[in-house]
């Protein structure tokens, strides 16, 4: 399973990044506000620091505007992946992208149908957000389960990136359940290294 931190935080990029163990990185806008820097430039010393994708999220809510953000988030390095939410317009978005080779990991997944249908859109990645589906009384493993088998069932050629992790143990879970990438964030990443014992 490969593993990307979540986080845009550049000296936990450069700690997780000299383990030799990180294959990428995904950021969103909340990360972004914590660091008080412009998101390129930050995407570009990401770029710098590891090397992988780093997923990059696009946040304009019609198909129009939508598509022109990606097109400029995905021209800023070789290295980005576009984050785009899931969703109808998200969905169109998916399908125009990819056509053109644009890398897109569809967020806010939800539901193993939801990542069937980013999966068909062309998406290279779905996020599942395990952690946020288990606080709400659900099953996020089931999720990850479900998606990897049906991409599986099919060939689909989008892979299942397991997100919103809370511990050192959802990551094991989610390794179990074969889910090819898992995004943590550093405190998760740093604790694995770890036992009291
Ligand atoms: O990258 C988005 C995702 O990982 C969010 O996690 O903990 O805010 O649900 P969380």
């Amino acid at each position: 399973m490969r593993l990307f931190m979540d986080t845009a935080n550049i000296d936990e990029i450069r700690r997780g990044a000299a383990l030799g163990v990180v294959d990428g990185v995904t950021t969103n806008p909340s990360l972004l506000a914590k660091e008080g820097v412009e998101y390129r430039d930050r995407v570009l010393e990401i770029a710098s620091v590891v090397d992988g994708p780093i997923s990059a999220e696009c946040i304009s809510t019609e198909l129009g505007p939508l598509l022109a953000e990606a097109r400029r988030v995905a021209a800023w390095h070789d290295s980005v992946v576009v984050k785009i939410p899931m969703g109808e317009v998200g969905l169109q978005a998916i399908k125009r992208l990819s056509a053109e080779g644009i890398r897109v990991n569809t967020t806010l997944i939800f539901s193993a149908n939801q990542a069937l249908l980013a999966a068909k859109a062309g998406a290279a990645y779905v996020s599942p957000f395990v952690g946020r589906l288990n606080d709400g009384g659900q099953d996020g493993l089931a999720v990850i389960r479900e998606s990897v088998e049906i991409f599986e069932n099919y060939d689909l050629d989008c892979e299942v990136l397991a997100a919103s992790i809370r511990g050192a143990r959802d990551v094991t879970e989610c390794a179990l359940a074969g889910s090819h990438v898992a995004t943590l964030p550093s405190a998760v990443l740093f604790q694995m290294m770890g036992h009291p014992l």
